[in-house]
């Protein structure tokens, strides 16, 4: 089996055609100043962040963005194995000072694609709380047009409320079934706390009929099924 990115050409046309939207209303979220920064995050565990970052990353580069795709999971690192890539040095080592980072990125078999693998970190919200931090991000920059982070779960680190201060916007993945609407109201509200710029929600997981089903059954009064949006209409 081929890597993530085979993966993804060999993927039906919906699914593609949804993280082109995804990725078309990042582009529209702020057409004055562009957005060229992004966290991935989400609530839970195996929500989708890394397929979510990872895919959009590829579509980045399809509309023409060399795009870096950094994983900042330094909990769960995965985007190494999705890729299938071994990089020998990554994100810690940059972030120490060590390795340059144009040293420590490596090109991948997406044209325009390139990533900044991680590791395990012993202090990962010291490090990326830094300055030091800060001005990493404004060297991507200089190299990239678009930076996307992929990070752990806000339900039990801090990591992406703390890179979400520095970048141009976070967007939350939710997979309905693994998280409630509580725990996505309070996640929201701790990335609003962090004066993190919201872009959106992504609703991994769901069937392709699932939205308009939704819609028909609001129009219908019928009960909803799924918990996030059955659990939010009944507040109303
Ligand atoms: N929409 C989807 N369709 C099929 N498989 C998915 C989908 N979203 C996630 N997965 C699978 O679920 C698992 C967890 O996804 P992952 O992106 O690693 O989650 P996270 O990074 O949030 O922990 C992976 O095996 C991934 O391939
Ligand atoms: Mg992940």
């Amino acid at each position: 089996m081929g890597n993530i990115i085979t993966q993804y050409h060999a993927e039906r046309a919906a699914f593609k055609d949804s993280i082109r939207t995804l990725r078309t209303n990042i582009q529209f979220a702020d057409i004055d100043n562009g957005i060229h920064s992004l966290v991935i995050t989400s609530i839970m565990p195996s929500e989708g962040k890394s397929l979510t970052s990872v895919t959009l990353a590829i579509s980045m580069t399809e509309y023409g963005k060399r795009t870096l795709l950094v994983d900042a999971d330094c909990r769960r690192p995965s985007l190494a194995g999705m890729l299938k890539q071994r990089p020998s040095v990554g994100l810690p080592q940059v972030l120490a000072g060590t390795v340059p980072l144009l040293d420590a990125i490596v090109a991948t078999n997406q044209e325009g694609l390139f990533f900044l693998d991680s590791e395990t970190l012993a202090n990962p919200v010291e490090v990326l709380s830094s300055k030091r931090c800060s001005d990493l991000i404004a060297e991507m920059r200089q190299h990239f047009d678009m930076i996307i982070f992929d990070t752990p779960p806000l339900c039990s680190f801090i990591e992406a409320a703390v890179l979400s201060t520095k970048v141009d916007g976070t967007v939350l993945v939710i997979s309905p079934g693994v998280t409630d609407s509580d725990k996505a109201v309070e996640a929201l509200g701790q990335l609003k706390k962090a004066n993190a710029k919201i872009l959106g929600v992504v609703l991994n997981g769901v069937a392709d009929n699932y939205i308009s089903d939704y819609y028909y059954r609001r129009k219908k009064g019928l009960k909803n099924t799924n918990p996030v949006i059955a659990k939010k209409s009944k507040k109303k």
